[in-house]
């Protein structure tokens, strides 16, 4: 395979995704067998974070290290990122000396700048746009408690900026029906291109009868000074008990986490029966370590000869 970079849910077939599920639920299965998994032995990733971070920094710090390699935590403050040395610049350097980058950053174009360059894996560990590492950890979580999400129906309430684009992206690759419960002007623009998702502006009908409810903080990074203003304009979109109640007694409720308790979602819900987010954010871990697997030792086989 040649060089391959995972920038959006939608740089995977949808073959290669459930692949990747697979693979992260064996990874998993062996962690917790205690085995010793080290196909990364001495392989680096470098890890950019230009936005805070809890889950992702530890999930790629301590995948790699399980996998037998080590990773690098750059910040702008302590890079010459922070000190306006081009991406492009970075990206050819970086690739010199590491096996895999990971960014998290604001403007999707930074991404996909450092990756037109790079000669290595690149993975978006969360743009203002996408956030498809988190996806494979939902995909996974719901595939360890209910199977197959063909056919079934997501709600999604909240903004729809990152984690709800991507969500987009994994409904059309596994076939499966979006709706996207959020105030008028906070939809995902360009909604025609994804005709497995539909803006449903009331949050009742965007619940009722749903398989899984998902939600996000309603000002993600970078948007503080929004604050106010999104928790007016989210608040009837809070998942309450009662918007649980529309989706039935066998939805399950996900959140990406960081969350905020009587802002996007009520504490009955998010510590209630029917969330998966202690279990959703562990499989960060898991799903990772496949994608970092893929990424790396696939990236680094010889490509085959061409045929005939
Ligand atoms: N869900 C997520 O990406 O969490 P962090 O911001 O803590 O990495
Ligand atoms: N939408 C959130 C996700 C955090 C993991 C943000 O971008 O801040």
């Amino acid at each position: 395979m040649s060089l391959r970079h995972f920038l959006t849910l939608a740089d995977l077939t949808a073959d290669e995704l459930e692949r990747l599920l697979r693979r992260a639920a064996e990874l998993r299965a062996a962690h917790y067998n205690g085995a010793l998994h080290e196909p990364l032995r001495g392989r680096v990733l470098g890890m950019i974070f230009e936005k805070s971070s809890t889950r992702t920094r530890v999930s790629f710090e301590a995948g790699m290290a399980q996998l037998g390699g080590s990773a690098i935590f750059l910040s702008p403050a302590d890079s010459q990122l922070g000190r306006g040395e081009p991406i492009e610049d970075t990206a050819r350097v970086l690739s010199g000396m590491v096996d895999a980058v990971m960014i998290r950053t604001f403007g999707h174009e930074n991404v996909q700048r450092f990756a037109d360059v790079a000669s290595v894996p690149v993975i978006n560990g969360l743009t203002d746009a996408h956030h498809p590492c988190q996806l494979l950890a939902d995909l996974m979580t719901w595939q360890s408690h209910r199977r197959e999400i063909t056919g079934r129906t997501v709600a999604w309430m909240g903004d729809g900026n990152n984690m709800c684009q991507s969500w987009m992206q994994a409904a059309e690759l596994m076939g499966f029906d979006l709706r996207i419960g959020c105030p008028p002007g906070y939809a995902p623009d360009d909604l025609d291109a994804y005709p497995r998702s539909r803006h449903e502006p009331d949050p009742d009908r965007a619940a009722a009868g749903a398989d899984l409810v998902v939600t996000d903080v309603w000002a993600s990074m970078g948007m503080e000074d929004e604050q106010s203003a999104r928790r007016t304009a989210f608040a009837p979109y809070q998942v309450t008990g009662a918007i649980m109640a529309a989706a039935g007694p066998d939805a399950l409720f996900m959140h990406c986490l960081p969350a905020h308790r009587g802002e996007e979602v009520a504490a009955e819900v998010i510590d209630g029966p029917q969330s998966v987010v202690w279990e959703e954010a562990e499989n960060r871990l898991h799903a990772q370590k496949a994608l970092l697997e893929w990424l790396i030792t696939e990236s680094l086989a010889p490509d085959e000869p061409p045929r005939g």
